[in-house]
């Protein structure tokens, strides 16, 4: 039997139930709800549902489905992982990387020049598609698989432009696709602005919002005792 969620892609398997889909290995339990790995026959998938009790279950759900037509525009663009669809409005269905987060990982990926190139292709390929990110701060939305490559997920929080979008949307999807570039920028030079090749500048172009964020940022570390919390973890 091939069971096909809706939209796009199929599940090949004969005893695929989609009750066990919403199951399996707990992989993370994020803001936007839980992710579980799972099974379905030989092909191992990822799953990502939304959590909580009304309203916040209705937020997250919007945004699951808001995610889901992100994977659907970015269809075929390497370095994103497959979709296989939307379950019931509610179960994304994505295809697993055997990888690392970016942050796990915890040191610079063995190629790095390599790693950082490809990022940048993915990266622009997503432009390419009307696709910002838009969260890729966060270092568990890059994953880096077992041959060292970068993988984009988590697309809750994308911008899309949208055709015959208004100048407000034009405006946030140019805002967004800036921080992605200086997300790319941020993560290669490690935080080293000033050791920026020629042929990387153009790319680093902070928006007023990261330039706000950035001055705010020592009296919110300070208000909310990061740096001690931080030790705290790492003991
Ligand atoms: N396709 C995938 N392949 C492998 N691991 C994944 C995949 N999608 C998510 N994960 C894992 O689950 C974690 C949370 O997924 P994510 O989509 O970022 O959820 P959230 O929106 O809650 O942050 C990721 O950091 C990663 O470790
Ligand atoms: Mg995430």
């Amino acid at each position: 039997m091939y069971l096909c969620c809706s939209g796009f892609g199929t599940l090949a398997d004969p005893s695929f139930d989609i009750s066990e889909l919403a199951t399996g290995t707990l992989l993370s339990r994020g803001y936007q709800g839980e992710v579980y790995l799972t099974c379905s026959g030989a092909q191992r998938l990822v799953t990502k549902k939304a959590m909580g009790s009304f309203p916040v279950r209705i937020i997250r759900e919007y945004m699951l489905r808001r995610e889901y037509s992100v994977y659907q525009r970015l269809e075929g663009i390497s370095g994103v992982p497959r979709c296989f669809g939307l379950h019931a409005g509610k179960l994304l269905v994505l295809e697993y990387i055997e990888s690392q987060s970016f942050r796990e990982s915890g040191k610079p990926p063995e190629h790095r020049q390599r790693f950082f190139s490809e990022l940048l292709e993915i990266i622009q390929s997503l432009h390419r598609a009307g696709i910002a990110h838009a969260d890729m701060k966060r270092k568990d939305n890059i994953l880096i698989d077992t041959t060292g490559s970068p993988y984009l997920i988590d697309f809750g929080a994308a911008v899309a432009l949208r055709e015959g979008g208004s100048f407000l949307n034009r405006f946030f999807f140019r805002q967004a696709c800036r921080m992605d570039l200086n997300a790319w920028i941020k993560l290669k030079y490690r935080n080293r602005f000033d050791n920026l090749s020629e042929a990387d500048q153009h790319f680093y172009q902070p928006t007023t919002m990261e330039k706000w964020a950035r001055t705010m940022r020592p009296f919110w570390q300070a208000a909310t005792f990061r740096r001690w919390r931080k030790a705290r973890r790492n003991r």
